[in-house]
């Protein structure tokens, strides 16, 4: 088995690469560990930044997005028991959209069926060789048996713990990672949000978050231990701690429905420079990871792929071999301000469990700035509606 482009993962950063490169002519096989299922339904991310959303219109997944996705234009900010508004479509005349991931990979999976080309679910890769020679090897397992694909180039789209980065020699890769002393308890509820807006509070029990994934399911979280357990969170518990956090008497309080989901998730920041060796090109998740504070890391992962698929398009298309050879360095500076942005956000917001009397009130001060300053309400609205991404030729 041959193809230009061997794509490890379908996550939304391999399957927007294959639906890319099949646009641009270029032959791609995208391998997956994961069922059909998995990859369909992973509750994950749910916002888009207007760079995403131009993207994906672009390459032609733009029509449901535009019909089922809900606008969101500003961001209610609740301390020291009061809502404050940054209304950020306002001041940058661009808006965030709620599109659940899985809506996307659903766009993904309709496209690639539509065009007849196949993605091998329930291939694990098992390890890949060559990537610093012309012709990289990805081996995988199919029903119970290895096979091996050769190919041009390698796409690891494989996500925080997949195995693309262990084909890089030791001593290449710079690790950059951050953990927090704390973790999201999040939770998916049958119920509508008081208001289409996304409302983080920062309070003293900790941070809470209320969001939505569509007009009647609400997205909520709650800052919790590292270790602690959802089971640790009876329905009880859950909406009485939202209440305590999020409710304000300037705004409308929480409604309760049936909660269907309940999982913790730890924070960090992470990064690899560089994205690339070789032949082997690092995307979305496998090469950064943010915080989920600020909305960051699907929009990321697209991020890549609108720099990582043209690049090969110059490549294939006019021999260009410079814009691939950039790719890491191009990618990163993109990657980097997220990751400053993110993990901004994210210690603005939480209570640290060792916070000084002085650091939290410095922080309430900071939210204070950020939320009633003109600059500094502008400085947060450009980039939680999103730094440019490059356009696709
Ligand atoms: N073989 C094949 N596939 C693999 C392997 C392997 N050995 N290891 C991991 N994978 C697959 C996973 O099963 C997963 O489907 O790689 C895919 C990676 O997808 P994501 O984790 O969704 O990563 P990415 O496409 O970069 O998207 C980033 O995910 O975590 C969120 O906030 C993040 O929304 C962002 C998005």
């Amino acid at each position: 088995m041959h193809t230009q482009v061997a794509i490890v993962g379908a996550g939304p950063a391999g399957l927007l690469l294959s639906h890319m490169l099949r646009l641009a002519g270029i032959s791609s096989v995208v391998l997956e560990r994961g069922n059909r299922d998995h990859v369909g339904t992973r509750m994950r991310a749910g916002g888009l930044e207007h760079g995403a959303v131009a993207l994906l219109e672009k390459v032609g997944l733009g029509q449901r997005l535009k019909d089922i996705g809900l606008i969101v234009e500003q961001t209610d900010f609740r301390f020291d028991g009061q809502g404050h508004r940054v209304d950020f479509a306002g001041m940058t005349q661009r808006c965030f959209t709620i599109y659940p991931q899985y809506e996307i990979v659903s766009d993904l999976l309709q496209a690639h069926a539509q065009a007849g080309q196949e993605i091998l679910f329930d291939t694990p890769v098992t390890r890949i060789t060559g990537v610093d020679t012309k012709q990289p090897r990805v081996y995988f397992l199919k029903d119970g048996q290895e096979h091996e694909l050769s190919c041009d180039f390698i796409a690891g789209c494989d996500g925080y713990h997949g195995p693309c980065k262990q084909a890089i020699p030791e001593g290449v890769l710079k690790v950059y990672e951050e953990n927090y002393p704390f973790a999201w308890l999040g939770i998916l509820a049958e119920v509508a949000p008081p208001s289409l807006e996304v409302a983080y509070s920062c309070h003293e029990r900790g941070f809470a978050m209320s969001s939505f994934r569509a007009p009647e399911i609400s997205r909520l979280y709650l800052q919790c231990p590292v270790d602690d357990k959802s089971d640790n969170w009876s329905d009880d518990r859950v909406w009485s701690e939202l209440h305590t956090r999020m409710d304000v008497p300037d705004r409308p309080a929480l409604i309760e429905g049936r909660i269907t989901q309940k999982s913790v998730t730890a924070m960090k920041n992470f990064v690899i420079e560089p994205m690339q060796y070789g032949q082997l090109f690092m995307a979305g998740d496998a090469a950064h990871i943010v915080p989920p504070t600020g909305a960051k890391g699907l929009n990321s992962a697209l991020a890549d792929i609108s720099i990582l698929a043209p690049a090969f398009s110059a490549f294939y298309q006019r021999g260009d071999r410079g814009p691939l050879d950039r790719y890491s360095e191009t990618a990163l500076k993109r990657v980097w301000q997220v990751q400053r942005f993110s993990a901004d956000m994210c210690t603005l917001l939480h209570r640290f469990p060792d916070t000084s009397e002085f650091n939290w009130r410095a922080q309430r001060e900071r939210l204070r700035y950020m939320t009633t300053d003109p600059t500094g309400a502008l400085t947060y609205a450009e980039n939680f509606v999103g730094l440019p991404f490059e356009e696709p030729a």
